[in-house]
């Protein structure tokens, strides 16, 4: 009996982190990568919240080292778990979280405790202005010294899991996570951060770790803060990141009974699929056999801010807001269809793979300038602020909960498919015109397509769907328009 009751218990607890902890009516987290915290928590009130959006991925928000010439990645190199870096201090973090909270927008932080700062000349310095010297393992502001790492070693073979997980990544110094003063000081950092009212982490370089030990850190950790609204005795949401597109010694498998898993798989198999690499037609049965993790388990994005420029997985499939046509096809798809833990990426733009966000001379990071329009300048691209991306963040809300009903598809490339009695959305990748009667499942009446427009007042700027008696409506999507999707749903009804 005993045994049966703690079973069920740790099942439980297991369970709880897979849970996003998302307000019932919300969907999707935007990665605001780099941005700012003051900047965050006025998107949160201003354009998150109002617009649905469950929650953020923020970018790592303890001290990392300066780097010549302020590249994106000096952001993965921690100098200590100190809440300062470019995006601001602890007492803005914490201002932000609070404020994204109450506008129902949940905060989830990129962490970073695989490894410190690389080995470098000398003396390294930190967004928060502690030392640290990686020549001799010894980052004294945390305090971490040369007996809490693995012994230096480079990884030469990925098919050997010691070696991934127990040598150095680009030189970066690998703690040991089995040491109890080191995994002490990450609970310390992951509570702090549960304390100022995150709902989650995504684990940077999960695969890099073994899991027994992130079993132990996981387990530890504190339940949410019910001051920001979280039920009691809830555990925050783990997304990690592994890197598993098959053909490695380190499988997805071996981490997805501890968290979420951030499913490259998808990133790759939906960029292919909108460049043209594979019909649409096939996108019928998306899911696990496509060979994706379940559902429940599956962190699923188009990009993220690695395989966006090269790094990481996917390599010449990945869309990025570069393609911007087939980005936002993909993207639709992506929150359109009812698959995984969806994230959509915010990125800032860049010609060189290397390139930081926009900075003035100080090297300060720019705030997000937001135009007329509402779209974004100043270097930063807000893929969330497209009109055909955040008004499909309202579609999944819309369609929360329904299943995918009446596929359609032209044996090619023109797909359609419903959301129950919710939405519909359709699909043309051809180079010739869609123009088909189609079944919708929605109500008589006519609709606002949300990608070419959306309702203003009682009217629609963009096409207007009849949908009849029967259900069905002329859909046209011609080959040369500026969107190759068209949705609508309940919420838009004229
Ligand atoms: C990591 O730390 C544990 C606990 O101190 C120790 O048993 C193990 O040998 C260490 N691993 C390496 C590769 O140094
Ligand atoms: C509705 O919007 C369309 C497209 O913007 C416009 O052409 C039309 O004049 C508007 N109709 C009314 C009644 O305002």
């Amino acid at each position: 009996m005993k045994t049966i009751f703690l079973l069920v218990a740790i099942v439980a607890v297991v369970k709880a982190q897979f849970d996003p902890h998302q307000l019932p009516d919300r969907s999707t987290m935007v990665h605001l990568f780099e941005w700012k915290w003051d900047d965050i928590a006025l998107e949160c009130e201003n354009f998150l919240g109002p617009k649905g959006f469950a929650g953020i991925q923020v970018s790592p928000v303890n001290e990392n080292v300066i780097a010549p010439k302020r590249p994106w990645w000096e952001r993965y190199q921690p100098i200590s778990f100190i809440l300062t870096t470019r995006s601001g201090n602890e007492q803005q973090f914490a201002n932000m979280v609070k404020r994204c909270n109450k506008v129902g927008v949940r905060t989830y932080v990129d962490v970073v405790f695989n490894h410190m700062a690389a080995k470098q000349g000398g003396q390294a310095v930190g967004t928060g202005g502690s030392r640290a010297y990686p020549e001799n393992k010894d980052y004294p502001a945390v305090p971490f010294t040369n007996a809490d790492f693995h012994p230096s070693c480079g990884i030469q073979d990925y098919n050997d899991a010691y070696q991934v997980r127990n040598c150095e990544l680009v030189a970066l110094r690998d703690l040991n996570q089995t040491i109890p003063h080191v995994q002490n000081k990450i609970l310390e950092f992951l509570d702090r951060l549960v304390d100022l009212g995150v709902a989650g982490f995504r684990v940077d370089a999960a695969k890099h770790m073994w899991p027994n030990d992130l079993r132990v850190i996981y387990g530890s950790l504190k339940n949410l803060n019910t001051a920001h609204g979280f039920p009691p005795n809830s555990k925050p949401f783990i997304v990690q990141e592994v890197i598993d597109l098959g053909g490695e010694g380190i499988k997805r498998d071996e981490y997805v009974d501890l968290g979420a898993i951030t499913e490259f798989k998808v990133s790759a198999a939906i960029g292919k699929a909108f460049r043209g690499g594979d019909d649409l037609k096939n996108l019928k049965n998306w899911g696990e056999q496509w060979g994706f993790l379940e559902s429940s388990k599956a962190l699923v994005f188009v990009d993220n801010h690695d395989n966006q420029r090269g790094h990481g997985a996917g390599g010449a499939d990945i869309l990025t807001y570069k393609q911007s046509k087939p980005y936002k096809m993909a993207t639709a798809f992506n929150l359109g269809f009812p698959f995984g833990i969806t994230r959509i990426m915010s990125s800032f733009s860049f010609d060189d793979t290397d390139q930081g966000p926009p900075k003035d001379s100080s090297g300060n990071i720019k705030s997000p300038v937001i135009q007329k329009d509402g779209s974004c300048d100043a270097g930063w691209v807000c893929e969330h602020r497209w009109r055909q991306i955040y008004n499909m963040v309202e579609f999944q809300n819309q369609v929360k909960g329904t299943e995918v009903g009446n596929w359609w598809d032209n044996g090619k490339n023109q797909i359609a498919f419903c959301r129950g009695n919710a939405g519909f959305i359709a699909f043309n990748l051809e180079s010739f015109d869609l123009n088909q009667d189609i079944q919708t499942c929605l109500p008589a009446g006519t609709y606002c397509d949300v990608i070419s427009g959306d309702k203003v007042g009682s009217n629609c700027s963009g096409k207007k769907v009849l949908v009849g008696n029967d259900g069905k409506a002329r859909i046209i999507i011609g080959p040369n328009e500026d969107d190759g999707v068209l949705a609508i749903h309940k919420g838009k009804k004229l």
